[in-house]
């Protein structure tokens, strides 16, 4: 009995023993995600609008690339903490201020309203805090204003010329109906930002450059929107009829709407009409592969998230930054209606023959 005692004793004891020794892995483990011994680095980031489908695209990669840099850095945990500005310039202002007052390291700013962006700025420059603004392209001076300052961003008027290149290069032109006349409706994003203008403007000078001529039937702002989208191309179809030769939206967004109001009016892009977005959001990318899209431009989310946060950290690092990063852009066009171009043409040689 007594040796039995000893046994049960003896196996208590080795038990509690491991238990220790796994409870103090545990708190290693929790120090380690909490910053542990690593030093930690704050970075806030000040999103225009949280329902926007490319700031979507941008934000959720910024995290998943945080997430990255964390899994293969022993020595540095970056935090970074992002907001939504819920498209009002008061919230984002409530929303920087108050990265001020945390102390944040760095702070990437999309701002709501480029014009208003130079104010947002001069407070974090104030605090000694850097700053880098994406996707929403502010005047050169406050670019300047400070060394701590820069874009990361994509060239607005290369996507424009993008855009109208697609167009200019089908067989027919763009000219939908053989009238020698492309007649469009034009889908703009925001007024006040320098993307909308510039796609608006570059857009149409591709054409023009090339000897084209255009008509403009109706231009209106849709603000990134797909609802908005449809609306305005569901408006334009009713109004103008077959004479509507090409939809051009500033994004996709847009162009997915655009997209349902064309196959309402019973239109068929590719035949009768032709479409145009920028961003190549998966959306748009399937109806691209449906034949039901022109084509877009893709807007490079993951290099554009992933440049913002290294920049970020250089200069959170004390390394001198540049006062821009250019993302290209990169025209995308369906390699499935190209085929079906080509077969048809081949077919219709063949009947001739
Ligand atoms: C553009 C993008 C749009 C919209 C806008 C917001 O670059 O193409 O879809 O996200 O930014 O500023």
């Amino acid at each position: 009995m007594k040796k039995m005692k000893k046994i049960i004793a003896l196996m208590l004891t080795i038990f509690m023993m491991a238990s220790l020794a796994a409870c103090g892995g545990n708190e290693a483990t929790d120090e380690a995600t909490d910053g542990g011994d690593k030093k930690v680095v704050n970075i806030g980031a000040a999103i225009y609008q949280y329902d926007d489908n490319f700031m979507t695209l941008y934000r959720t990669e910024m995290e998943n690339y945080v997430k990255s840099l964390n899994e293969s850095s022993t020595d540095v945990e970056y935090k970074l903490t992002l907001v939504d500005g819920k498209n009002d310039m008061a919230t984002q202002t409530e929303q920087i201020n108050s990265f001020i007052t945390q102390g944040m390291d760095a702070i990437i700013l999309n701002p709501v309203q480029t014009s208003s962006a130079k104010v947002l700025v001069d407070k974090c420059v104030e605090a000694n805090i850097p700053v880098v603004i994406i996707n929403r392209e502010p005047d050169g001076s406050v670019i300047t204003s400070s060394d701590k300052v820069c874009y990361v961003g994509a060239d607005a008027k290369q996507s424009g010329t993008y855009q109208g290149e697609i167009i200019r290069d089908l067989p027919n032109k763009g000219d939908a109906d053989g009238d020698g006349v492309v007649r469009y409706i034009m889908i703009q994003g925001d007024p006040e930002n320098s993307d909308a203008q510039f796609r608006t403007e570059y857009s149409i000078k591709a054409l023009t450059d090339a000897g084209i001529e255009v008509e403009e039937l109706m231009n209106q702002i849709g603000n990134w929107a797909t609802d908005q989208g449809q609306q305005i191309a569901a408006n334009g179809l009713a109004q103008f009829g077959d004479k509507v030769d090409v939809i051009f939206c500033n994004n996709d967004g847009m162009a997915v709407g655009a997209s349902a109001a064309i196959k309402q009016a019973g239109r068929t892009v590719g035949k009768d009409i032709y479409l145009v977005g920028v961003d190549a959001i998966d959306q748009a990318m399937d109806l691209l592969n449906k034949g039901e899209l022109t084509g877009t431009v893709r807007n490079n989310h993951i290099d554009q998230s992933h440049t913002a946060v290294d920049v970020a950290i250089k200069a959170v690092n004390g390394e001198a930054i540049e006062d821009y990063y250019w993302i290209d852009y990169e025209k995308v066009t369906s390699s499935d209606s190209a085929t079906e171009e080509e077969t048809e043409a081949e077919e219709t040689t063949e009947a001739a023959a």
